[in-house]
Formats: structure tokens, sequence, C-alpha cells
């Protein structure tokens, strides 16, 4: 796909959203390249060689590190000086509201449990949205994935494609479902877990192999660049997959929820047609989307 750029005047975003005219997304997804690369060098020189949990969030096995404070306090100040009038929404922070209608959307560490224990597959994802704050009905803008460890830099603007370090991406189109290789991840609450875990074994016996690395916004940019075929996850919060799902669309990919939703807490599901369309009717078949212990949303 050729990167163009594009704006999106008020009379063209969906919703009553009042946005600055002509705002480029070439020059967001420039910026949120900046911001995430930056805040990546800072949990990568950071790191002490043993990392200690200074809290947990949603139950005991949901930490959050200083680092992860740290990291979205420094974005939020980056923001607050090149863009005063977007508003602000973070996994470590109060929300900020803004006036522009443009919303950034910040997970500091996305595979925060990987970060503590040392395991390779933490990022930096930073995106920033139009309309409602609600991935079901935001419009995505412009996104970037920086993964921590290896460097890697994934990049999306809407309508401009998506890209790592340069390279454009476009996903696999898998022959079938019993060939797919299939991301998935797991939520904080045990209740969760388990339903979660009845509807992987659903699942598992009809896909080539499943990969749990531990950060939905990494698994969302691999899905782009071929090295997974399908992915799901329900429970995701919106700053696990903002800039994720929108670098897996620009590469080609269907990202979606089940029953006609849109991706969200609900159930994301992502990857070519019609393979996708299959996993789809697959999670519909299993409840993957249905009732379950705690509310959901919540967690993260
Ligand atoms: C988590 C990661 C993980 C996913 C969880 C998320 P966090 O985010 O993205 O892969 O399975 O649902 O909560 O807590 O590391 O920022
Ligand atoms: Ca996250």
């Amino acid at each position: 796909m050729e990167p163009r750029a594009e704006s999106y005047p008020t009379d063209r975003l969906p919703g009553d959203v009042d946005l600055d005219v002509g705002v480029d997304v070439e020059t967001l997804r420039a910026l949120a390249r900046s911001l995430a690369c930056e805040a990546g060098e800072q949990v990568r020189s950071g790191r002490p060689e043993r990392v200690e949990v200074a809290a947990t969030k949603s139950n005991d096995v949901d930490p959050v590190t200083d680092m992860d404070r740290a990291v979205e306090a420094r974005l939020r100040r980056r923001i607050a000086a090149e863009r005063p009038n977007d508003a602000i929404l973070g996994e470590e922070g109060d929300d900020v509201a803004g006036t522009s209608g443009l919303t950034w959307v910040l997970d500091p560490i996305d595979g925060t449990v990987n970060y503590l224990y040392g395991v390779a597959s933490y990022a930096v994802s930073v995106a920033v949205v139009a309309g409602p704050v609600d991935p079901e009905r935001w419009t995505a803008l412009a996104g970037c994935v920086h993964s921590v460890v290896d460097g890697h830099t994934w990049t999306a603007a809407r309508g401009g494609g998506a890209e790592r370090d340069g390279r454009p991406l476009r996903v696999n189109r898998p022959e079938s479902l019993a060939r797919s290789l299939l991301g998935t991840g797991f939520g904080y609450a045990p209740e969760r877990r388990a339903r979660q875990g009845e509807v992987l074994a659903h699942v598992l016996p009809r896909v080539r192999d499943i990969r749990r690395l531990g950060s939905a916004a990494i698994d969302l940019c691999l899905l782009a660049e071929g090295a997974l075929d399908l992915y799901y996850e329900r429970g995701l919060n919106p700053w696990d997959l903002a800039a994720g799902a929108l670098v897996a669309a620009e590469a080609g990919a269907w990202v979606g929820g089940l029953r006609g939703r849109g991706p969200g807490s609900a159930m994301t599901v992502a990857g070519a047609t019609p393979v996708v369309t299959e996993l789809v009717r697959l999670l519909e078949d299993a409840d993957a989307g249905g009732a379950e212990g705690p509310a959901e949303g919540t967690e993260g």
C-alpha cells in the first residue's frame, strides 16, 4: 500500500466531534513514533537488574512498576507540551479532558509481567484517536508500538499504511484455520481466565498452534507483519489495542468483535479474510464473548 497523507476536516469525522481542521495523520504518526521511541529508551536504559512490583491493580497478579508510572508521566508531559488541546487516556493515570476532539491513548508498558520477569516481549504503545473514547466507536488516526528489548517500531496512519522500521507491512493470508498460527492472551481475573481456558480448549484443536506472548500490542503488530496469522482476546483495555489494532488494520487485517460488534473489551479478533471469519464463527460457537464472572473491561 502506498503511504499517503490524509487529513480529517470536521465535516468528514464520524460522530459530532469538534476536531482541529486539517489535522494531518502523518504528522500524528511521526509524533506517536517520537513519543513511543523516547519512552522506550527510558524503559530500556532504566530497567534495574531486579524489577520490583510497586503496587497491584485489579488483583494480586496484575502488577504496576515504578517504570510504568514514570514513563506514562513523561508521555503525558510531552503531549501536554506538543498538543495542549488533546485529551489523554492512559493506563496509569487520570483521564485528561481536551477540546480538539483527539485523544491520546497510552500504555507505558504493555506486557508489564514480561518486564517484571525479564521476558523480552514488552512495548510502549501510543495512539491518537478521534471521536468517542471507546474502541468500538472511535476512529484511530495514528499509532506506534515500540518493542523495548529489540527496538522494533511499528507505526500506522489511517489510510497511510502500516510499517515496521520503514518497511511496509502486509498480513498473511493463511490457507485455512487449521494451518493458522494464532496469538491470544488472558486477563488477570481468575473467573475470566477459567472461561478463557474453556474457549481455548475449543479453539486449540482446530488451529496449527497458539502463542501467548504477553503483550497484546506486540501480538497485533506481529499479526500485521505475518509472524502470526490470527489473533483474538477478550478483556483488552483501550490502551492495549489502540495502536496495535490500527497497525493490523492498515496492514490489511479485518479487526472486529463478535456478532457484528467492533473490537473492544468484549472481544477483539484480527486476521485476514476469509479465514478470520471462520475464527469469529468458532468463537461465537464457543460463546467466547458471553457471560462470565466480573464486569468487562475493569482489568489492567
Ligand atoms: C496485558 C497484555 C497481555 C494481555 C492482557 C493485558 P499489561 O497488558 O497486553 O498480553 O493478555 O490482557 O492486560 O497489563 O501488561 O499492560
Ligand atoms: Ca497493556
